[in-house]
């Protein structure tokens, strides 16, 4: 079924539901609409805390309810890898697996952030095999949802380096966050596992993260600096630009585009990379004036780790608030852009981080309702008086 028949089933669905019709009854009734953006999205955090196939499945359901179509998967980060690599065995053997159950107690607790072996009594984690991905993939695209793999780096990587620290700067584990840049195997690993994952998703775009590099380690690793000497470059952001840059042209050489978090900006965007601004607007803002795609992700409008009420009254949140009318408020292309630049905002998405969220239940009760004001936010056309759609649902 093509996209805008499974979409005005959705809104024939949603009429049924509405108050005022009885049963499947609808009043004869004319509507024409269309989205106002392409890119209308949701990530969701895996890594943290792991999350089923059958726990997916059933938010992929409520995306392609409410019209958006794109499932962000945040499959790596420190606190486990999520997906099986065939090359790579030890990222599901043992970088998937911690002895403590909640983010909390490994970050936290005692003996903290380290792995464990999948047969350890103490296991917990979890991960998608390929043919898990597969099932996932199937049933999105039966919905018209695209799902995009990000595959972190080169910072949130700690669980990839306890499993394989020969890429590290420090050569052992739990040493160093970021991947030796320097190191010739650094590419070897992440080609290798970037070209099974771009054999399992067919996604135009493939996220490799970029955020919150510590770039530490590099100021003093001899081969690190060897690699900046032999390529002119004057500071650790040219190396992380490098390193983008050159994972750029091996995903544009297999016919795909590569998405990053905005620190992909600092020391130089690679040509064709799209941004998704999340520290406020400012990189998206930069991007589109440089010609590139931006996708919307702001912290104040777009994050659902926040409290979406007074804290005393909430289960324990990451901090900060974010409540549902705030994102209805909520305009992803800022007044200052011309209607050129407004044109490469390519999108919107909402993103649930999953630290303090160990449980399905929780983590629905952060998803919903919010995530379906981004929703009518992604969807709606600008004159569309959304807050007052908030005063409504309040
Ligand atoms: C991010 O929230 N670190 C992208």
């Amino acid at each position: 079924m093509d996209a805008g028949l499974f979409y005005g089933l959705q809104t024939l669905i949603q009429l049924t539901e509405s108050a005022g019709t009885a049963g499947w009854t609808v009043q004869s009734t004319y509507i024409e609409d269309a989205p106002r953006f392409d890119y209308r999205g949701f990530m969701m955090d895996v890594s943290r805390h792991f999350r089923s196939k059958e726990f997916v499945k059933k938010q992929i359901d409520v995306l392609a309810r409410y019209k958006l179509n794109r499932l962000h998967l945040h499959l790596a980060d420190g606190a486990g890898w999520r997906i099986e690599i065939k090359k790579y065995p030890r990222l599901t053997e043992f970088a998937a697996w911690r002895p403590q159950a909640t983010w909390k107690e490994w970050w936290f607790g005692e003996n903290n952030r380290k792995y464990c072996e999948q047969n350890d009594p103490r296991a917990h984690g979890g991960f998608f095999t390929q043919d898990d991905i597969r099932e996932l993939l199937k049933y999105a695209e039966e919905r018209h949802i695209v799902i995009i793999p990000e595959i972190e780096m080169p910072a949130h990587f700690e669980e990839v380096l306890a499993a394989y620290p020969e890429l590290s700067c420090a050569g052992e584990p739990y040493k160093n966050d970021d991947f030796c840049v320097g190191n010739e195997q650094t590419f070897t690993f992440l080609e290798e596992v970037l070209t099974e994952i771009m054999e399992l998703f067919p996604s135009e775009y493939i996220h490799v993260g970029g955020d919150e590099a510590g770039k530490r380690a590099w100021k003093t690793c001899p081969k690190c600096q060897q690699r900046m000497k032999e390529n002119n470059l004057k500071d650790v952001n040219e190396l992380q630009s490098y390193l983008i840059h050159r994972i750029e042209v091996f995903l544009n050489a297999h016919g795909r585009k590569l998405l990053g978090w905005d620190e992909i900006m600092e020391g130089g965007l690679a040509p064709n990379a799209t941004v998704m601004s999340w520290r406020g607007e400012e990189g998206g803002l930069n991007a589109v004036r440089m010609g590139h795609r931006a996708i919307m992700t702001p912290g104040d409008y777009c994050y659902l780790d926040k409290y979406q009420d007074a804290p005393f009254s909430q289960p324990e949140a990451i901090g900060g608030y974010l409540p549902l009318s705030q994102i209805y408020s909520y305009n992803p292309v800022p007044e200052a852009l011309t209607s050129d630049e407004a044109k490469l905002i390519y999108g919107v998405q909402a993103n649930l981080w999953a630290e303090y969220i160990p449980t399905d239940e929780y983590y629905e009760y952060m998803l919903y309702p919010r995530l379906l004001a981004l929703a009518e936010v992604a969807w709606s056309a600008p004159n569309v008086n959304l807050t007052q759609i908030s005063i409504h649902v309040h």
